[in-house]
């Protein structure tokens, strides 16, 4: 097998303009094919994207023609549908976040190490420009030792009837669940588990059924502070962390097709690091096809998924009782 051959599960403009053209351009993958709950919606998907083959759902998938999927669907259907796939004994990619509870994640990882199969969950933050480069400054010593540390990540969402609105926070709705993982996950590579969390998960702007604004303030195991901010109230994309000799900050460290921003400042200087811009479903389709190719765990796998969803979880709870809670 020289290319993974995946299927694309949804029909969303981010799954066919995004995810299928990152597979389309990476250079150990092709699309295979795309599943959609209705026959004509997928046969026009698979035209537009150029996937020589449609199904109506992972069942019908032919296991001759496809090796992987990758699910591009609501919240609550990552669990159930990455079950049914890994029993068939396809490799699964699941979009963030990895599953509404700990247990769904719990579940996702065990059917797939039952059936032999990849389970990696789409972080794909993994390759932003800015989280890539602050990550190799840190570790040189950039900044000395990380004190604490800021991230944001938000877009204004007003109602209009999406699954991110009508679903609650426990269910996988709002802003949490949507940017706040990928908040989290970035936070997490960079200054390493969290241990406590404190957290506001509130109605500010808009009456759905999810809230739209979480604060998170966070204790790490290394005992550096940080904060976390994911809201559908206002467009946010800025982190700083804060080191003994200096400090590094961006302006833009989340998007698709993009270099994004970083500086670092030491003392009264501050340099503005030069990047590179990618598309980052390329490199994640790359480096999952390769994991898939060789056997061997992706760095965005099933655990790292579930790290990230036990401090949504922390965080949860945090907010519902008001009292700072362990990340189990
Ligand atoms: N990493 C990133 O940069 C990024 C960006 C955007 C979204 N995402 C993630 O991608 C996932 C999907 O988001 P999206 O924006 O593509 O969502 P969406 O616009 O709601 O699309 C969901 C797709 O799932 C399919 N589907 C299957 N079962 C469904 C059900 N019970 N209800 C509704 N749709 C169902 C639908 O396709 P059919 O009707 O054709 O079956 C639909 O096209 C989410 O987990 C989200 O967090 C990640």
């Amino acid at each position: 097998m020289a290319s993974v051959r995946w299927a694309v599960v949804g029909t969303s403009a981010f799954a066919l303009d995004w995810i299928a053209r990152g597979i389309t351009t990476g250079s150990n993958a092709m699309l295979a094919a795309v599943v959609s709950r209705d026959p004509a919606r997928a046969a026009a998907a698979a035209a537009r994207c150029g996937a020589p083959r449609w199904y109506t759902s992972i069942e019908a998938i032919d296991r001759a023609e496809v090796d992987a999927v990758f699910l591009v669907l609501p919240n609550h259907q990552h669990a159930p549908q990455a079950i049914a796939a890994a029993q068939r004994g396809l490799h699964v990619v699941v979009e963030k976040p990895m599953a509404p509870s700990v247990a769904a994640c719990e579940a996702m990882i065990a059917a797939a190490a039952d059936a032999g199969v990849m389970l990696a969950v789409a972080h794909c933050m993994e390759w932003a420009p800015p989280i890539v480069r602050a990550g190799a400054l840190i570790a040189d010593g950039a900044i000395g030792e990380v004190l604490n540390a800021r991230i944001t990540a938000s877009f204004d969402y007003p109602p209009g009837g999406a699954w991110r609105q009508d679903d609650t926070t426990e269910a996988g709705g709002g802003p949490l669940m949507d940017m706040g993982v990928h908040a989290i996950d970035a936070i997490t590579r960079l200054l390493g588990p969290v241990a406590q969390v404190t957290a506001l998960l509130e109605r500010r702007r808009y009456a759905y059924a999810a809230e739209d604004s979480a604060t998170l303030l966070l204790r790490f195991a290394s005992g550096a502070h940080g904060t976390v901010m994911a809201n559908f109230t206002c467009l946010q994309n800025e982190l700083e962390i804060q080191g003994t000799t200096g400090r590094l900050l961006s302006r833009a460290w989340w998007g698709r097709d993009f270099a994004g921003d970083l500086r670092l400042q030491r003392g009264a200087t501050e340099e503005a690091i030069a990047l590179e811009p990618v598309l980052v479903y390329t490199p994640q389709i790359e480096h999952l096809s390769d994991a898939i190719l060789r056997g061997v765990p992706p760095v965005t796998n099933g655990g790292r998924g579930l790290a990230a969803m036990r401090v949504v979880a922390a965080a949860i709870h945090a907010a519902r009782t008001g009292r700072t809670t362990d990340v189990a």
